[in-house]
């Protein structure tokens, strides 16, 4: 059995001296919040699998609703998950309840994975340009719980999904990554949703394979990625 002491040392050893083909390369501990499907979760748990996420270690899901599937999605990769309801109960409380699992688990990264709450200005300000979201339209355009159908309501030729980081405002913060779709003439909410959704997957690892290996910067509110 470790003792304390040694544990943490064991810890500082994984954590920031896995080596691969000779070079050091620090590990991220990454968090994902979802609210209900979990295919982004998914997509995740994919791009790992397949050696896509060198320096992220998706350490555990938090769901805010029992119900999400994304549930079935960590117990069928075995991550660990916390249900934490956010039913009834005031934003700054769920979000001290979230901060203290994020805290025990030392959680470097925060990804939005359809998660359907606003977070509180301490809980973005604690992780600041740390938490990345991924949103089903090129924003600034439609941003909101109801993207698509604002997106067919305003009869633009095209739309898309992007990734950013998390500031105070709703879908605001600086992008990092997107990519467009054409919309049709007979395109409903149903089928722009369904031509979005593979794309987020492409992204999403992307822009968070960025993010964990350190190559985004951000200036003046835009995102820059540093060549290797
Ligand atoms: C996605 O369209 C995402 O862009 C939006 O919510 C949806 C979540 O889908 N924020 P899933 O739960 O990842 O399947």
């Amino acid at each position: 059995m470790l003792k304390n002491w040694e544990m943490a040392f064991y810890y500082n050893i994984v954590k920031y001296n896995h080596k691969k083909g000779g070079q050091i390369i620090e590990i991220m501990e990454v968090a994902i919040l979802a609210s209900g499907r979990g295919s982004n979760f998914q997509s995740i748990i994919d791009a790992s699998n397949r050696g896509e996420l060198p320096n992220a270690n998706v350490k555990l899901l938090i769901v805010n609703n029992k119900e999400a599937y994304a549930i079935e999605r960590a117990k069928n990769n075995n991550i660990p998950y916390y249900i934490v309801e956010s039913e009834n109960k005031k934003r700054t409380d769920f979000d001290l309840e979230m901060l203290e699992i994020l805290n025990k688990n030392k959680i470097d990264i925060i990804v939005l994975a359809g998660f359907m709450r606003i977070l509180s200005k301490q809980f973005v300000n604690k992780y600041k340009n740390k938490i990345i979201n991924i949103h089903p339209s090129l924003l600034p355009l439609f941003p909101g719980a109801h993207a698509h159908r604002e997106t067919i309501k305003a009869g633009v030729s095209e739309s898309g999904c992007t990734v950013h980081f998390v500031d105070h405002g709703v879908d605001t913060g600086p992008v990092i990554m997107q990519k467009t779709v054409a919309i049709n003439k007979n395109e409903t909410e149903k089928t722009l949703a369904e031509k979005i959704l593979p794309l987020e997957h492409q992204i999403f690892p992307i822009a968070l394979n960025l993010l964990t290996s350190q190559k985004l910067r951000i200036n003046e509110g835009k995102v820059t990625i540093e060549a290797d």
